[in-house]
């Protein structure tokens, strides 16, 4: 049986992951893969309930990097590691770049004890392609201004999400081989036919 890949979609809140990650597990649907579909904070009832809390109770930012890396553990224990042995792709709406870029570059919390907890939560298991969702803080605040009513990151200012931005850009360049930029100022097609070539790029599918 073929490995299962894991593959997951980052950037700053408003860069327009989630109708690109829509796209890109139908495309994989189509070439018939079997794809769990799934997100961080998030993906098991437990997950989901410490989603909640992370987003909306006030919490200091290690008790945030501690509830994020909870959930991921949960989530990589019961679903992403069983979907990955059975030669499933999975798709994650965000993982622990997103705890880098937010906790680490944007609230300033220690990258060291980060390192720490992803190598306990995670024990080694990486994404095996990160489509990173790049634009400026000042864009995707206007475009989430338009939608939906903000949870405590989406609150923030524009130097915390210029922060999170620099976050990104770092994990890029430190774990380059399984990163791909997406430049997400292009119109909604144009940032799919990027997405669609970095998928097919990696020979995969
Ligand atoms: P998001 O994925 O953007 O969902 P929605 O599209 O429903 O708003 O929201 C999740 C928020 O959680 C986002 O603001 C980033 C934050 N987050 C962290 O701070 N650390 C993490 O490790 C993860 C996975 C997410």
């Amino acid at each position: 049986m073929k490995p299962g890949r894991f593959i997951t979609f980052e950037g700053i809140d408003g860069a327009g992951k989630s109708s690109q990650i829509a796209q890109a597990v139908e495309w994989l649907r189509e070439r018939g893969h079997a794809v769990l579909e799934t997100r961080e904070p998030g993906g098991t009832a437990l997950a989901e309930t410490l989603r909640e809390l992370v987003l909306h109770q006030p919490m200091d930012a290690l008790t945030e990097a501690l509830l994020v890396f909870a959930a991921r553990r949960d989530h990589l224990a019961q679903r992403i590691e069983p979907a990955l042995a059975a030669g499933q792709t999975v798709v994650c709406d965000r993982f622990t770049d997103a705890s880098f870029a937010y906790q680490g570059a944007g609230r300033g919390f220690d990258r060291g004890v980060l390192a720490q907890l992803e190598a306990w939560v995670q024990q080694g298991r990486q994404p095996d392609l990160t489509l990173w969702f790049d634009l400026p803080a000042a864009v995707a605040a206007e475009r989430r201004a338009a939608v939906r009513s903000p949870d405590r990151f989406e609150r923030q200012d524009l130097a915390f999400f210029e922060r999170v931005r620099a976050g990104y850009a770092a994990r890029c360049a430190e774990h380059g081989a399984r990163f791909r930029r997406v430049d997400a100022l292009g119109s909604r097609q144009q940032v799919w036919a990027d997405v669609q070539a970095a998928l097919a790029a990696t020979g995969w599918w």
